[in-house]
């Protein structure tokens, strides 16, 4: 730990070494959102993340084999998770063709590797139809690595995770990181490890189990936190209030209990939504009420911030020098729920902070609502931001090079 609550990391980038000529295995993370009925890509947005690492690789003159998960096939081959659709945006977004191997260590990718020239870019298939992959096993990373002759890792959404391609190739080749990784290590590392103050955490999502692990740290480093969506119900009925049929984990109510004593011992203001918007039942479809959020009525349930509380957040917000901010505060998919998400996105984007934005959800909100060119930052991770900001030793960033 550098700080309490941080990791330092100062790790040697893609520019600190000589690239010309060389064959470079470049870890992304192209898990994009697809249309489940279409198999279109829903979102580019990690493959144009990719794009400066990319580009600058092939004019230095490295031939570039790129790697990446998608989804979960479980270590099968499974053609629903190829990443054939990426290789043909890529090459979209390059203006250069994309070599797409028919696999990840076998034949094709093999061949198509040593056949690569300086300039040249290939893509290998799903890491993860191999059960390798997630075991990390040395053999399937020795495999990987043998057909480069340096590790670039770009792959920020999943440097939390302790895999062949994002952390066993790293015993094999030198290892750096790309631009993408070296952009979220400065701006989330920055907002959490120097933060202008007052640092303000914006925490929502549905459960709070998910959760407890960034509050438990960000409590060390933050001067307030609020706590908007689902996840704040199990703190009010943990303190006896009534919340009907909102979303509650009762096995968390020790937890909750602690995180806000441990709030009051910090003196860190810890913001929860006063009132609530509820509905019958977990629809658009309703006839929404506003409530206070301690006396839910049985047969409602919250889905969004009240009014009050949205004054109470947003005047926080308005204060801070810097913002991080993960998970939704309601149901936003519904336009009779989205207020909350709405008004608090419209906070942080009109605020003079330093914001920084993760978890998928989150970033989605912002976007429909319109002010995702006002956020400094949107980082491409979702459990990785999280857990950068529990402060846990990230795997995929530890086994780089130290600058
Ligand atoms: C993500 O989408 O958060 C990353 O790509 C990691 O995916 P995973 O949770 O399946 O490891």
């Amino acid at each position: 730990m550098s700080k309490e609550g941080t990791v330092g990391y100062n790790k040697k980038s893609v520019a600190d070494i000589d690239v010309k000529g060389k064959k470079v295995l470049l870890r992304c993370d192209f898990n994009v959102p697809v249309d489940k009925e279409t198999g279109k890509i829903r979102d580019e947005g990690r493959i144009i993340a990719a794009l400066p690492t990319i580009n600058y690789l092939l004019e230095h003159g490295a031939a570039v084999i790129a790697c990446s998960h998608f989804g979960r096939p479980k270590g099968e081959f499974k053609p629903e998770f190829s990443l054939a659709p990426v290789a043909e945006s890529l090459s979209k977004h390059l203006g250069k063709p994309v070599k797409m191997a028919k696999d990840v260590v076998g034949e094709d990718a093999t061949r198509l590797a040593a056949e690569l020239k300086p300039g040249e870019i290939m893509l290998l298939e799903n890491t993860r139809f191999h059960a390798e992959e997630e075991k990390n096993d040395p053999e399937f990373a020795k495999k990987l690595a043998s057909m480069a002759d340096i590790f670039v890792s770009d792959a920020f959404g999943s440097v939390h995770r302790a895999h062949a391609s994002t952390e066993g190739v790293s015993h094999y080749l030198p290892a750096v990181s790309g631009f993408l990784l070296k952009k979220e290590l400065d701006h989330i590392g920055g907002a959490i490890s120097s933060p202008k103050r007052p640092l303000v955490a914006i925490l929502g999502g549905a459960k709070v189990s998910d959760k407890l692990g960034v509050i438990s740290n960000l409590l060390k480093i933050s001067d307030a936190i609020i706590i908007g969506g689902g996840m704040a119900y199990t703190f009010f009925k943990a303190e006896g209030g009534k919340i009907g049929k909102s979303l509650c984990e009762d096995n968390e109510f020790e937890s909750v209990l602690k995180c806000k004593e441990e709030a009051v011992e910090r003196g860190v203001k810890l913001l929860l939504p006063v009132d609530s918007i509820a509905g019958p039942e977990f629809s658009n479809d309703v006839d929404p009420i506003t409530v206070d959020s301690n006396a839910i009525p049985d047969d409602m349930m919250a889905m969004d911030i009240g009014p009050r509380a949205i004054v109470d957040f947003t005047s926080e917000i308005a204060n801070a020098g810097t913002i991080v901010w993960n998970g939704p505060m309601g149901v936003f998919e519904f336009s009779k729920f989205a207020e909350g998400t709405k008004a608090v996105a419209n906070a942080v984007a009109n605020s003079n902070a330093i914001s920084i934005i993760g978890g998928g959800d989150s970033a989605a909100a912002v976007r429909k609502f319109g002010v995702e060119d006002k956020i400094t930052h949107i980082s491409t991770g979702g459990g990785a931001s999280l857990e950068f900001m529990e402060g846990k030793v990230l795997p995929g960033i530890a086994c780089l090079l130290d600058a």
